[in-house]
């Protein structure tokens, strides 16, 4: 077996590829000025190749899987894995007007055609209950991050309160919290454009707590932003956040930053400066079982 690595995950492979004591390899990128991209894989591949790349900005990305994964039956992988801890495109999981492309399902199909097994941490599903119903295949494996979230919070904090900030992420909260024995409170949101949420607190005494908002994913941060202004409002001692997913776009963390928030921690899920939770031991135990 063999890990394929992308320069930009790499010491997230790597550090995969140290938890299953296998060897790594890096694919060659190269972008042609026009946009389009050039993959060369090791020609020596092995019957089982994992490929370990996660997928926020997916539209290259999804593109050099295709050509990736095609390469490598080329050269004679039998058993095409991939790990993509961040999984892209699962958010759109209804046409919500007609005409309207049903995202999860069609890129779901197209990795499903790409790979034999698919594991991935925390994708956002919102009306489906399992992985398998966006991507068709016996192994569709979704992880969840609540472990390694939880030990790393009992590390950093006595005791604090968890504030899940709308109803989705109740489940992650609920998790975390009943693993590390903290309170855990879920607030109420409501969106009303991509960089406009409105955001309420249960009735919680947040007065003097620590308190730390934790979300999947942070994109605009403007949910992490409300509701940290309204714990501050409400006399919290210090407000942190963990988040799973970092895609923290644009000016994300400039709002986080200003709303209060005195420490983001996240996941390396997805390669950023605040990502300090590691996922290779859950990935590596993933691995084990379908193999
Ligand atoms: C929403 O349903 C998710 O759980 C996150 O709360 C959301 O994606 C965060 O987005 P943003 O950072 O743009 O507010």
């Amino acid at each position: 077996m063999l890990i394929l690595a992308f320069s930009d995950y790499l010491p997230q492979a790597q550090r995969l590829a140290a938890s299953l004591n296998l060897p790594v390899k890096e694919v060659f990128l190269h972008h042609f000025p026009d946009g389009e991209s050039l993959v060369r894989l090791p020609v020596d591949l092995p019957e089982h190749v994992i490929v370990c790349r996660s997928l926020n900005q997916p539209n290259d990305k999804l593109i050099e899987l295709m050509l990736t994964a095609n390469t490598a039956r080329q050269l004679g992988a039998k058993r095409l894995t991939l790990v993509a801890p961040y999984l892209c495109y699962m958010r759109q999981d209804i046409a919500n007007q007609p005409g309207e492309a049903v995202s999860q399902r069609i890129v779901g199909q197209l990795l499903a055609n790409l790979f034999d097994d698919v594991i991935t941490v925390d994708p956002h599903l919102h009306r489906i209950s399992s992985l398998d119903q966006a991507i068709p295949l016996q192994n569709a494996v979704s992880l969840t991050a609540a472990e390694p979230i939880a030990r790393f919070l009992k590390q950093q904090l006595t005791h604090a309160v968890l504030l899940g900030p709308d109803d989705e992420s109740e489940q992650w909260v609920a998790a975390i919290a009943d693993k590390i024995g903290f309170d855990y409170a879920v607030a109420t949101k409501r969106r009303s454009g991509d960089k406009n949420v409105s955001v309420t607190l249960p009735a919680f005494d947040f007065a003097d707590k620590s308190v730390v908002i934790i979300d999947d994913m942070a994109s605009t941060g403007r949910t992490l932003a409300q509701a940290a202004e309204l714990l501050m409002a409400a006399g919290a001692g210090q407000v942190c956040a963990v988040v799973t997913h970092p895609l923290f776009c644009g000016d994300a963390e400039q709002h986080i930053n200003k709303a209060g928030v005195g420490h983001i921690w996240s996941s390396d899920s997805i390669s950023h400066s605040t990502a300090c939770i590691y996922l290779n031991e859950l990935l590596a135990r993933a691995v084990r079982v379908i193999m």
